[in-house]
């Protein structure tokens, strides 16, 4: 039997201990928001925080997560809260499906610099794909969130 803390509850799921979180949070816990991608580490549509930090959770066995604290998008921290509310002020998502894995990632840099430069943001969102190209108004919308 493997704990995990999810969103502040406690769940614990009787699983391979190689399976990635991902389908942890997805199939067993029924957190569908996180989403698969690529499977593979690439695109950042799986992206949940682990303690706060933003991290591919298809990429993450469920047995290192004993201990950490997760939160999916479907959490409610102060941060991630401010970033949805801003993209649905600017309209973000177009098809939506990496928009959870967008918000997580820009969670993670406001929890460690809450003043990104457009370089910092640049640079910390480069770790998630949009084939709907909305990366002009991720940019907008995490700038407005900070502003
Ligand atoms: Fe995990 Fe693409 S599904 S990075």
């Amino acid at each position: 039997m493997i704990t995990l803390k999810i969103n502040g509850k406690e769940h614990q799921v009787d699983v391979d201990p190689s399976m990635p979180l991902l389908w942890v949070i997805r199939d067993i816990i029924g957190y569908t928001g996180t989403k698969f991608g690529c499977g593979k580490g690439l695109c950042g549509a799986c992206m949940v925080l682990m303690d706060g930090t933003a991290v591919n959770s298809c990429q993450m066995p469920v047995s290192a997560m004993q201990g950490r604290e997760i939160i999916t998008i479907e959490g409610e921290t102060e941060n991630l809260q401010a970033l949805q509310k801003s993209w649905a002020e600017l309209n973000v998502p177009q098809c939506g499906f990496c928009q959870s894995g967008q918000l997580i990632t820009s969670t993670a840099m406001l929890n460690n610099n809450p003043n990104p430069s457009e370089e910092d943001i640049n640079s910390n969102m480069s770790r998630n794909i949009c084939r709907c190209g909305t990366y002009t108004r991720i940019k907008g919308a995490i700038k407005h969130c900070v502003e």
